[in-house]
Parts: C-alpha cells; structure tokens; sequence
C-alpha cells in the first residue's frame, strides 16, 4: 500500500488509531485498504444495523447507474467530490465506457483513498485527484482547473455521493452546495446521495452514534432538508428517493420496502 500525505495540505492526516470513513466505506464494500480499527467499527455498525452492507452497496449502484445517465445525457466532465477509495465499477471506470475521452476529477479528505486513487490513475487519460475537503469549494475549484482537466464554462456534474452527510449543520453544507452552484454553468448537473432517519428503526440511529468515533460523524437529514440542497437545479425523474428507487435498472428486482437502505439519492439539472 502506498501511503504518502505529501500535498495533502489541509487534509486529514493518516491515523491509523482511529477509524477512517472513507476505510470504514471500503470494508463494507469488500474491500482491502482498511485498517484493524476500521474493520471493528464497522462490524459493531453492522450488528446494530444488519442492512448496512447493503446500503453502502445499494449507494454505490447507484452511482454506476446515474453516472451511465449523465454520460446519456452529453455530460463529458466529472467532479466526484468525497471520491473514497477506488473500487471496482469506480466512477472513471463507467466514464470511459460510457463517455471514452471525458474527464474525471477526484476529490477527497482522507489521505488513503487520495494515494490509491493517484496510484489507481496513474497513466489513466483525462483523470485526475485532488486532497481537499469538500468544504473548501474555491480550493477544489481552483485546483480542478489547474489540473487542466475541467472547464467550467462547459457543463459539470458535481456527485455529491454520500459525502454531504459529514458536513455538520455548523459548516453550512448549503453554502457549500450553493457556491458548486454557483461556479457551474446551466444545463450542469448535481448529484446527492445521503443518509436519512426518515422511515429507519431506532437502532438505525443508535448505529449513526458510533461514526462520531470517526474523524467525520454522519449527519443523518430529513428528505425535505435533502432536497433544498437541490436550490437551483431542476429534479431529473423520479426526484429524491430512496436510493433502490432511483432508475433501477430494467433487470433489477421491484424493491417494496427501499427505506431499508437509509439514504436519499437524487439528481438534478442547473437552471
Ligand atoms: C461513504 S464514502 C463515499 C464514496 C463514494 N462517493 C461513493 O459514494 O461510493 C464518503 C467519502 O467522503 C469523504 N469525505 C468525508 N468528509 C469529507 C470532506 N469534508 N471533504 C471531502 N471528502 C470528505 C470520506 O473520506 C470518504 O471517502
């Protein structure tokens, strides 16, 4: 594993004492880039919230399929904002399937998922990483264009996957929103997916406790708090759903109980 925080100036610092959301995400994928305290905090979420797996999973279909519809819909730059860790079907991945020649703009807080996507890119036309915190919008703006990689007079789509719910209320996660808004032309495109209370088991709750033992505690919103980040932008069918709802797929499954996967996704167009 290459580890390195080199230009990660203002990210995170690699603590291996203490566990790593985008880490945490990657064990329930299935995947390797974790840590021992990673792995234990995630099998205490998951013996309090059996479905968890599921829904980290559910979120990450997700993303494959709306990234296949923005490439449908001519988008042909990327700015994937609280990358996580590349696994397979990551978002370049579906791209250059989808859209050969597109552009695609990584950008995390977690100096791991930063390293791996550097090595994971390396050589990859069109691909690029950035350490910075979703936060810091005139940072990740600033460096997205000095990569070369996008131009913001041309439509963007800004995915904004499972990443908003670790801005606390205190950090103003609607300006943030707002100023990814504002520096995107029309017909750009915001995508959301997010963790809800909304139709959850009280242990559902419970089991968002325990990510305050993460640098990044999880905030779960309402629906309706959700959709006013959408301020702007115009909601693609079906609007906000929980996250199964959204495009399924013509061979998947018709899910009658999607609130078991505890997040909202939704996609939206800039007006
Ligand atoms: C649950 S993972 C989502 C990964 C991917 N977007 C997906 O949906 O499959 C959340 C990611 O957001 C990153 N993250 C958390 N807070 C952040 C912040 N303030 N700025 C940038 N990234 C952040 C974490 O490091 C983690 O990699």
């Amino acid at each position: 594993m290459v580890l390195g925080t080199g230009d990660c100036r203002g990210c995170a610092v690699i603590d291996v004492n203490q566990p790593s959301a985008a880490r945490v995400y990657d064990y329930f994928l299935g995947g390797t880039h974790n840590f021992a305290v990673d792995r234990a905090l995630a099998e205490q979420i998951a013996a309090m919230t059996p479905n968890i797996a599921e829904t980290m999973r559910s979120n990450r279909l997700f993303l494959r399929r709306a990234v296949r519809y923005l490439a449908g819909q001519g988008i042909r730059q990327f700015l994937d904002i609280g990358s996580g860790i590349p696994t397979a079907g990551n978002v370049h991945e579906i791209v250059r399937e989808a859209a050969p020649g597109a552009s695609v703009v990584y950008v995390d807080i977690d100096p791991v998922a930063v390293e791996h996507s550097r090595d994971i890119l390396a050589g990859v036309e069109r691909t690029g990483v950035i350490c910075a915190d979703v936060r810091d919008v005139d940072r990740l703006l600033t460096e997205s264009e000095e990569l070369g990689l996008i131009d913001f007079d041309e439509p963007v789509a800004v995915l904004l996957a499972g990443v908003l719910h670790f801005v606390p209320d205190a950090d103003g996660p609607a300006s943030v929103v707002a100023a990814l808004r504002d520096a995107v032309t029309t017909g750009s495109y915001l995508l959301i997916s997010h963790a809800t209370a909304d139709g959850q088991p009280p242990e559902v709750i419970e089991a968002q406790k325990l990510s305050g033992r993460t640098a990044t505690e999880i905030v779960l919103r309402t629906g309706a708090e959700i959709t006013a980040y959408f301020d702007g932008f115009d909601l693609v069918e079906p609007g906000l759903v929980f996250i199964p709802r959204w495009r399924p797929d013509p061979g998947d499954e018709a899910d009658g109980h999607p609130e078991r996967v505890g997040a909202y996704a939704g996609v939206g167009i800039k007006n």
